[in-house]
């Protein structure tokens, strides 16, 4: 009985801790190296390649010089199969002496030196999900302490080899202890995803209390197939998903494989603004040094970054699903703008969809669009009947600027845009949905 009550309180002043780290008020960016890179530890064969500083350097210098970092892409991240097999002589996780030999604590120098971060992996459990050493509920503070000492920015803390008492402990004990340790570190949770990301297994109030972000579902692979699997999952699942989402705490569907070899253009701009519209953490796992130009316009689209990194930090929903394989998603904005993306399932041609923002529910007035991967600009009227081409398995996405009933002429002049996407003195705050 003693025991019980001591247990019961134990649990519920972990449950109620609140994270307040104060990062990640938007969804983080940058790069991580697990899809595109794996575990591959060869480096006597596959040098380029293999799981070293060598990788991470490149990677950031490529950040650093190839406009990624301008645009918000600032975190360089470790996965798995970095560390040693064995803890060093004080217990503390080390990295494998041959493939880091100026350790974590150097790569991290090296990072902030350019205006980067950087982020590792850990696992809740006896091993991580590759072998290597894990962090058990008593190596939890000491973990911690040494990702601090490294000056490391974001943790990933996965969940292999452990169950689910362990995890309902170690998850808000990481939490509590990356706190303690003063540095603000991003807190990356994959304990949903190993309870089927949904309540009453997964609760997410208490998520957002303890971590940044969290894995809700399982991995992505380098496919459209996949692609489309989590956003069917998400979409599916989008109530739970947006009431779980805000500022300092975001769903995470898994990284962007844009640049990689799976996805056409046409898919690479659907997951890019899919990802957009789901307030995504937008953690790109390709190599940065061979990606091509078309690859890399997508993911350095301004418009489509800045309405995934919109500060009101509201997930957006899909508000259409036509039986004939065309869904609309649309995602409320700052300055009463918003979103919207018309996203095709089909497989047979670019289908000419037909619609009135009216019927998307936008209320009376006249908007100006801009369209996201054209940049092409046009002005609407609510009640007007517009069509868009969408192609199979593709994408149109606008942003939609607050509507205006008056001064239209300040609005467009001349068959520019006038003001900023930001400018609101046209804006008279309406609500859409
Ligand atoms: C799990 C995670 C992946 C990756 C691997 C590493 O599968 O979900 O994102 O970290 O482990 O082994």
């Amino acid at each position: 009985m003693h025991l019980a009550v001591l247990l019961f309180v134990a649990l519920l002043s972990v449950a109620t801790f609140a994270l307040d780290n104060g990062v990640m008020r938007v969804p983080p960016m940058g790069w991580l190296a697990w899809e595109r890179f794996r575990c591959d530890i060869d480096c006597e064969h596959d040098p380029k390649n293999c799981i070293s500083e060598n990788l991470f350097i490149d990677m950031a210098d490529r950040l650093a010089e190839d406009g990624w970092r301008e645009l918000g892409y600032v975190y360089v991240n470790i996965d798995d199969c970095w560390s040693s097999m064995k803890r060093d002589d004080k217990g503390r996780l080390q990295a494998d002496p041959k493939r880091f030999p100026g350790g974590i604590h150097k790569l991290s120098r090296y990072l902030h030196d350019r205006g980067l971060k950087l982020g590792i992996y850990g696992d809740m459990g006896t091993h991580t999900c590759g072998g290597y050493p894990g962090t058990t509920l008593d190596k939890i503070d000491l973990d911690a302490q040494t990702f601090a000492d490294w000056e490391v920015d974001m943790f990933k803390f996965d969940g292999c080899y452990s169950n689910a008492t362990e995890q309902a402990l170690g998850y808000p004990l990481m939490s509590k202890a990356l706190n303690a340790t003063g540095r603000p570190i991003g807190y990356s949770c994959s304990w949903p995803a190993y309870h089927g990301g949904l309540p009453p297994k997964v609760n997410y109030t208490q998520l957002g209390e303890i971590c940044n972000l969290w894995r809700n579902y399982g991995d992505i692979q380098d496919s459209w197939d996949s692609v489309l699997n989590i956003i069917n999952w998400f979409f599916e699942n989008q109530e739970v998903m947006i009431s779980a989402a805000g500022p300092g705490k975001w769903n995470d569907p898994d990284m962007l494989i844009v640049g990689d070899f799976g996805l056409s253009m046409d898919q690479s701009r659907s997951q890019m603004a899919l990802w957009a519209i789901m307030a995504a953490p937008l953690f790109m796992s390709n190599d940065l040094r061979t990606i091509s130009s078309k690859a890399r316009t997508i993911l350095q689209n301004k418009m489509a970054i800045s309405i995934n990194q919109d500060p009101m930090g509201i997930q957006g929903r899909r508000i259409v699903k036509e039986k004939i394989g065309i869904d609309v998603f649309w995602r409320p904005l700052s300055n009463n703008a918003s979103a919207l993306v018309f996203f095709s399932r089909r497989n047979d041609m670019p289908y000419r969809y037909q619609t009135t923002l009216s019927k998307l529910n936008y209320t009376t007035g006249t908007y100006k669009i801009y369209d996201v991967f054209t940049d092409k600009t046009m002005i609407l009227k609510d009640s007007t009947g517009f069509v868009v081409s969408v192609n199979p398995t593709g994408v149109v996405m606008w942003y939609v600027s607050a509507p205006a009933t008056r001064n239209l002429r300040q609005f467009h002049k001349g068959g520019r845009l006038r003001g900023s996407a930001h400018d609101d003195e046209n804006a008279n705050p309406r609500v859409f949905l």
